[in-house]
């Protein structure tokens, strides 16, 4: 969602912020805005996108050596240019992540200190109140430092002054923030896409820490307010990796890394084994203890999770669950401390899936796993175990690469908790590990059917609504197709386990409806293909995706694509390309932003 960046330095700054903004455009955003401090404030503010931001600073010659920027995904106030970031209190400049819960009773008291607020938005209070505090601190460190103590709920902020022109201020609790670190020049910003151009030496700010950035070095002092030294790592997300390179899109670069995502996922697999030490240091310890998995997770994610579920119970003979992360968060849910709690995400961000795990924990929960792509996120900070996917930096709203590394996880997760659980033969090990091996090829022929798909998708583009029907482990395929198509091409698609069509759904079918069909060779596709005859029978137009052992053929109404052969107990992940391919393309036909949709965002940090 929001995004932040800062910079100070001997040259201006204005390029790299304006950079740094484009890098972060990806999390979704409506407004945006950067604060040059020359002689006095310079602030530049546009809604829509940073391109127009970007020209009007050109053409007002915006310039200095110290600045902040913003990235604003509206939440309180309007999508408005007054609403935009960053906000400005006298010779005060805030940019601010997250939600300040307590808003309204600090607005209600600046304004009988004398402040008035041109914007509907919580940031301003900041804005105000570093400003008060600076009259009675008379230094912006300090005032930024009593300012965040009043403030409740959940902020990264950036912050300049006229007053001290050489000082960048930031802040964080609860939301991202990280220090990039040049050679005499510094830099702040929410997401380590932001200060790559600049630097790769970057430094993870901890909840509570406010951090006072020069020309000539950073202090980082902790929520008392002591000096504190944080590490600095070396970033291992290549600047190479956040470009389009010869793709028209990031969905369609992503969908195409697939086969090595999986690759460098699976490499750390194929060389331990399935491991507890794969999920980290305490990971013999926890996992040991578990007899049962309780998966929390938002979107794409939870999809990955319900796929999970089949593998957990058939493979690992554990009970498990999976939730919607923002459901399990307002449950009065029975807790059994012997589950191991399963957050999946890909950016380790979303909100909804964080305060998850911390009411899990608060219910007793001490056993929890994370499953991330995202390094130093926060739900991964949070977990007493890890899982990284090597899925690389994923810009797309739609989760392609993620979601088909996470499925690598977890069914590795599955493998684990069986072999510790004297469930897994050496054989079966020996299978499911070779089965690992051959998925990057089983992937890549999956993506060379897309000469096949694109007729569908052109078939797909007039329609306003489709089915997607899947059963057992690929029900949620079905799943992660109908809300890829949804959220990429605005056709409304449903998704049901196919047994569930006569419950209900088979009303809907006429010959204007298109039913997807996963309809792979395993034990319930004699079941599958009764499902289809129903929707034929009442004159649905069937699109399958089968395997060459799924032994139908196509027909009036029915049309088939197959991958070369059936991959076993993998073979979800081998069918969730051609509905990633179906979605892409149907977009492409119907001509909607594929990479950033209307109304989403990447990363999920407000409820
Ligand atoms: C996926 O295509 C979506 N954009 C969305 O559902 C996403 O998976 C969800 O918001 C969860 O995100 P996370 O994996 O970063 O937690």
């Amino acid at each position: 969602m929001c995004g932040i960046v800062g910079a100070i330095a001997q040259r201006d700054v204005v390029a790299h912020l304006i950079d740094g903004l484009k890098r972060l455009e990806y999390r979704g955003y409506d407004s945006s805005g950067i604060a040059v401090l020359n002689d006095g404030i310079h602030r530049v503010r546009r809604v829509g996108r940073v391109a127009e931001m970007e020209a009007a600073a050109a053409e007002e010659g915006a310039h200095g050596h110290v600045g902040i920027g913003h990235t604003r995904w509206a939440t309180h106030g309007g999508v408005t240019e007054p609403n935009a970031h960053p906000h400005v209190s006298g010779d005060v400049v805030v940019v601010h992540n997250g939600i300040i819960e307590n808003h309204e009773s600090q607005r209600q008291r600046l304004r009988d200190l004398g402040y008035t607020f041109e914007s509907q938005t919580d940031t301003e209070v900041i804005a105000h109140l570093v400003h008060h505090y600076l009259q009675t601190e008379g230094e912006l460190l300090a005032a930024v430092q009593r300012a965040v103590r009043e403030l409740d709920g959940a902020y990264a902020i950036g912050v300049v002054s006229t007053r001290q022109p050489d000082l960048l201020v930031g802040a964080r609790m609860g939301c991202p923030l990280l220090v990039g670190l040049g050679e005499g020049e510094n830099f702040i910003a929410s997401d380590v896409s932001a200060v790559l151009a600049a630097t790769r030496r970057v430094m993870f700010l901890e909840e509570g820490d406010v951090v006072a950035l020069r020309l000539d070095g950073v202090q980082v002092f902790d929520r008392d307010g002591a000096a504190i030294e944080r590490a600095v790592r070396l970033s291992d997300v290549s600047l190479a990796s956040l470009e389009l390179g010869p793709y028209n899109h990031f969905m369609q670069k992503e969908i195409h890394e697939q086969p090595k995502a999986l690759a460098d996922t699976i490499e750390q697999v194929l060389e331990q084994g399935f491991s507890p030490a794969l999920f980290g240091d305490e990971s013999g310890e926890v996992l040991r203890q578990v007899e049962g998995v309780q998966i929390l997770a938002c979107g794409t994610s939870f999809y990955a999770g319900s796929v999970a579920k089949y593998w957990i119970e058939r493979i690992a003979k554990l009970p498990c669950t999976v939730e919607i992360a923002s459901e399990y968060r307002y449950r009065e849910a029975v807790a059994n401390p012997k589950y191991l709690i399963v957050t999946i995400s890909q950016s380790g961000e979303t909100l909804d899936t964080m305060e998850a795990l911390k009411y899990a924990q608060s219910l007793g929960h001490d056993l929890s796993l994370s499953i991330c792509n995202v390094r130093e996120s926060a739900i991964p900070r949070a977990s007493r175990l890890v899982f990284y996917t090597r899925a690389g930096a994923e810009i797309g709203v739609a989760s392609t690469k993620a979601f088909t590394t996470q499925l690598v996880a977890l069914f590795t997760l599955a493998a684990t908790l069986a072999k510790l659980g004297g469930k897994l033969s050496a054989d079966e090990e020996h299978a499911h590990l070779d089965a690992l091996r051959q998925l990057p090829g089983s992937v890549q022929h999956a993506l060379n059917l897309e000469p096949q798909i694109k007729p569908w998708a052109d078939r797909f583009a007039p329609k306003h609504h489709a089915l997607y029907l899947g059963r057992g482990v690929h029900y949620p395929i079905a799943m992660e197709g109908a809300l890829k198509i949804k959220e990429i091409t605005y056709i409304h698609a449903e998704a049901y386990a196919a047994g569930e069509l006569k419950h209900g759904p088979l009303a809907l079918v006429d010959e204007e409806m298109p039913v997807v069909v996963i309809a792979p060779n395993d034990s319930l596709l004699e079941k599958v293909k009764s499902n289809m005859q129903e929707v034929r029978a009442r004159g649905g137009e069937l699109f399958v995706f089968a395997d060459l052992d799924s032994h139908f053929g196509e027909s009036d109404g029915v049309h088939v694509i197959r991958t070369p052969r059936h991959v076993g107990v993998l073979s979800p992940v081998v069918h969730a390309i051609p509905v990633q391919l179906l979605s892409y393309h149907t977009a492409l036909a119907r001509g909607t932003d594929v990479d950033k949709p209307r109304n989403l965002a990447k990363s999920v940090t407000v409820e």
